[in-house]
């Protein structure tokens, strides 16, 4: 029987999350502690998509996900398959908006699963199209940082309209990521940073030049090893996003605990007001302890994130 399977893993955004959208660089890394799979099968009749968040034909998926559906008929017309005659299961562990790149593993896994079970090559400019006509969709105006660090498989310095660079990190970085458990909203949120840029140009303009600056600072951080500044570097990053607008009590009291339990800095990652925090760990015994306060105090999830120079093969 005819089948085919796409995978995707998530990514953090390590430094640069809104700033971005503005044309300052961001820092995101590959995350494969949590990911994806879309499986194609043959069956008859109409596209059947699966998935936890909706069971049924493709003509009727909500509103809100119109951009997978958009992808998986524009895949199929750019490979010229009739739009029927399969069916799509995703399998994930990647909580949905949660700034963790749900929405573009989503599309990368079922353009890569569509491409394997029509049997055709697929390149990577291809690919990055259709998961921007995905990312429009679900985000508006994308800086296409997510597209890049799901489709990447190492650390990645990003500006927009710019090649994307490689970071190679000094040493390993022991990263805690803590899911709140609550949904974020990346469209909203991207839209209240641009409202506060409305209304108060000079100071929101400013807030995200520093952003960039401390992006810059990290990257050099980061080549060099000195993690202890990183820490620090986090920890401001956080105190901007707050200007911004986009963290919120349940994120900034994840940060404080963490810092608590020992972590070098920490700081939401992501669209924010809800969703994941990282922190900055100086080993992995200290890691596991931040993990255990945050659970303790009711984070969702947590995982620890070990990163190194070694690709990840996805
Ligand atoms: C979302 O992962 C990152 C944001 O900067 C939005 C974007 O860059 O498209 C909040």
């Amino acid at each position: 029987e005819r089948r085919a399977i796409g995978r995707a893993h998530s990514k953090l955004i390590l430094m640069g999350e809104h700033a971005v959208v503005y044309g300052e660089p961001a820092i995101a890394v590959p995350f494969d502690a949590v990911h994806i799979e879309a499986e194609i099968q043959h069956l008859e009749g109409p596209v059947l998509f699966i998935s936890d968040f909706f069971q049924g034909e493709l003509e009727k998926m909500p509103k809100r996900m119109q951009g997978f559906v958009a992808c998986i008929k524009a895949v199929c017309e750019t490979l010229n398959q009739p739009i029927a005659h399969f069916r799509v299961q995703l399998k994930s562990t990647i909580p949905i908006g949660r700034g963790l790149g749900s929405s573009a593993a989503i599309a990368v896994a079922l353009v890569k699963g569509l491409y394997s079970y029509f049997q055709k090559p697929l390149n990577r400019l291809q690919l990055q199209d259709f998961v921007d006509l995905a990312e429009t969709f679900a985000h508006g105006n994308p800086s296409g940082i997510d597209r890049e660090a799901i489709t990447a498989n190492h650390p990645i310095w990003f500006e927009r309209q710019k090649p994307v660079e490689t970071i190679r990190i000094e040493k390993t970085l022991h990263i805690v990521v803590a899911d709140t458990g609550r949904v974020g909203d990346t469209h909203a949120a991207v839209s209240s940073v641009k409202a506060l840029y409305s209304s108060n140009q000079d100071q929101t303009k400013a807030t995200i030049e520093q952003l960039g600056q401390l992006t810059h600072q990290s990257r050099f951080a980061l080549t060099s090893g000195r993690y202890d500044r990183l820490g620090l570097m986090l920890d401001q990053a956080h105190t901007l996003l707050q200007r911004l607008g986009v963290s919120d009590p349940g994120l900034d009291h994840y940060v404080q605990v963490s810092k608590e339990a020992g972590a070098l800095g920490a700081k939401l990652t992501g669209s924010g007001r809800g969703g994941c925090m990282i922190a900055l760990a100086p080993s992995l015994e200290k890691a596991l302890k931040i993990e255990r306060e945050l659970e303790a105090i009711g984070a969702e999830n947590t995982w620890y994130c070990q990163l190194t120079n070694e690709v990840i093969d996805y």
